[in-house]
């Protein structure tokens, strides 16, 4: 089989968790957010995965939000992107390959707490020539002054926002008052682990993002909000139509919203 054919299909046989999706039944093709990748790009996947396994360095979302994503930026020529959490940089690779395609520099302002993470990600984006398309930010999402850092960077507000930082609930109901406002109007909040089971990803075991989620729509009904997979209690199958137990939140700022 020729090579860009195979790809990310060698991966059914993998038994790690992380290869979850790849394992599904039917999913044995290449989803686009690989096949559409250069070979120079593929192999920065590629070899991303074998360096993070080596080194147990797991926490990154899977095909189905990163396909979302390709939809999204892809789509619509979004520029101005802001990621909350960036742990070994899988999603960030990815959506600088996207910024890169549609020449869109200084395109993504990524942000993580962790210096140990932000090195990794930094020398993946490296070696993968992103530098000019995203920026690791060592930075709390919690701060003001970091959207003010990513508004900076990006040359206005962002048009996109992916949450997956902490899972906490106090943490994620106060980045969802502090980054809605940064939004543009007509702007897209992407939050992951929206789901009831993902919120056993809370430390602080208050509710995790779900609880945050649900509060915050509560309180603004002025923004449209869609919850996918938010009933999912564990990744058996079989699962619905997405295919995703860690669910998924979108939260819409509409065009007619005040700056
Ligand atoms: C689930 S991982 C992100 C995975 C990434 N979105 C991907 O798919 O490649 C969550 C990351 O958020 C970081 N984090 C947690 N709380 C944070 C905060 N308040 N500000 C910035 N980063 C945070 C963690 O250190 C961790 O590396």
């Amino acid at each position: 089989m020729e090579e860009r054919a195979q790809r990310s299909r060698l991966w059914s046989n993998e038994t790690a968790s992380r290869y979850w999706w790849h394992r599904l039944p039917g999913m044995n093709f290449v989803p686009p957010i690989y096949s559409d990748l250069s070979e120079e790009e593929w192999a920065i996947v590629s070899d991303w995965y074998a360096e993070t396994d080596c080194a147990g360095e797991v926490g990154e979302v899977a095909v189905p939000l990163v396909s979302l994503l390709q939809g999204f930026v892809l789509g619509n020529r979004a520029a101005r992107i802001v990621q909350l959490g960036t742990h070994a940089g899988y999603s960030s690779i990815l959506l600088g390959f996207m910024l890169r395609r549609m020449n869109a520099p200084r395109g993504l302002f990524t942000l993580e707490i962790d210096s140990h993470f932000c090195a990794i990600a930094r020398d993946w984006l490296r070696r993968a020539g992103l530098q000019g398309f995203v920026e690791v930010a060592e930075r709390n999402s919690l701060d003001p002054a970091s959207v003010a850092a990513a508004i900076e960077y990006l040359g206005g507000a962002p048009e996109l926002i992916v949450i997956d930082s902490s899972h906490e609930y106090g943490a994620t109901r106060r980045e969802l008052d502090l980054w809605y406002a940064s939004l543009e109007p007509g702007g897209l909040l992407v939050v992951h682990d929206v789901s009831r089971f993902a919120q056993n990803f809370d430390v602080t075991e208050g509710g995790g993002v779900r609880r945050a989620f649900d509060e915050w729509r509560t309180a603004n009904p002025a923004a449209e909000t869609f919850l996918l997979n938010g009933e999912a209690r564990s990744m058996d199958l079989p699962q619905p139509f997405y295919k995703d137990a860690c669910g998924l939140g979108l939260i819409h700022k509409l065009a007619s919203s005040p700056r």
